[in-house]
């Protein structure tokens, strides 16, 4: 008899699989056709790995980081978390995961809340876990610690911190509850080049440290080569390239991807800045629809 079905099980295992994703923001007006942002999209996530997600402005790597953290409205396909499938998932079940799948953001001057102390946007995610206060507060220290903030930082507001140290009290939060995938959307693409270098570092630091995952998101190649075991290379919501970081960036076979490395595509600030006012909107109607259907409190 064959032996074969045996040896043909992975020797890695998976953390996070995206398969065929589909996601179609509804467009308003009558009859209006929903867009089409991603058009079947699939990538693997292994424990510990980098998978960067390259693609000029548009092609949606926001809204793949978006559909895993199960902020975007996926309409096809599935997105497996350690055999779990995601994709669907009401507000409860998606609370739970948070402790899972965590997020670092573009911007750190809006992604920290500016009325709360360094030790109170760090406390919260342990509080809201029942992790009583004693604990919590050593807890803050060690974060503070491994992101490289010296633990007087704790009384602080976030105004009082540089872009770069931002970043790093985002960074620290994402970790306060140990997460195995973090989500990083262009978190060091606001950061001057020497701050982008230091907070780059840090990331990897934490990664060898704690074996979290990323998926790490990224208009600049230089940073997904840099950080990434594999790369997917996004065009027009489709991942026209994937594979090996070294062999994506070194030498990329798809025409698309020879391009992008030529022509180093910056974000558009703009556009992206018209693309999250949409969204918000999109979202607070959404959340009034919810409330009508008295589908939330
Ligand atoms: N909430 C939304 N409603 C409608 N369309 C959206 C929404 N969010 C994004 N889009 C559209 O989906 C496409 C992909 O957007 P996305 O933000 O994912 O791109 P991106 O690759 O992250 O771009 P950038 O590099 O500029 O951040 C764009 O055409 C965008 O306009
Ligand atoms: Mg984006």
């Amino acid at each position: 008899m064959s032996t074969s079905a045996v040896s043909e099980k992975p020797l890695v295992s998976t953390l996070l699989d995206v398969k065929d994703v589909t996601v179609d923001y509804p467009i308003k007006g009558f009859r209006k056709e929903p867009f089409r942002a991603l058009k079947g999209v699939s990538l693997d996530i292994r424990p510990g790995e980098t998978v960067g997600l390259v693609g000029e402005s548009g092609s949606g790597k926001t809204t793949l980081g978006r559909a895993v953290l199960g902020l975007a409205p996926v309409t096809g396909g599935s997105i497996t978390y350690r055999s779990q499938e995601i994709s669907q998932l009401g507000r409860k079940a998606r609370r739970a995961l948070s402790s899972e799948i965590q997020v670092v953001f573009q911007d750190p001057y809006t992604s920290l809340n500016p009325s709360l102390t360094i030790e109170q946007i760090l406390a919260e995610p342990l509080t809201v876990r029942n992790v009583p206060a004693k604990e919590a507060g050593k807890r803050v220290r060690e974060l503070l610690d491994q992101v490289g903030l010296p633990s007087g930082s704790v009384d602080r507001l976030p105004r009082e911190f540089s872009g770069g140290q931002r970043q790093r009290i985002a960074i620290a939060r994402a970790l306060a509850l140990d997460p195995r995938l973090i989500v990083c959307d262009e978190p060091v693409s606001a950061l001057d080049l020497s701050t982008q270098a230091r907070v780059l570092e840090l990331f990897k630091e934490i990664q060898e440290r704690t074996g979290v995952a990323y998926l790490f998101v990224s208009h600049d190649l230089e940073v997904v080569r840099h950080l990434s075991h594999r790369v997917a290379v996004m065009y027009h919501g489709e991942i026209v390239e994937w594979g090996d970081g070294d062999q994506v960036t070194a030498r990329p076979e798809h025409p698309y991807t020879q391009r992008l490395f030529l022509a180093a595509p910056v974000p558009d600030p703009v556009r992206q800045e018209q693309r999250r006012a949409e969204r918000r909107r999109l979202e607070l109607e959404q959340r009034e629809a919810d409330l009508q259907a008295g589908a939330v409190a």
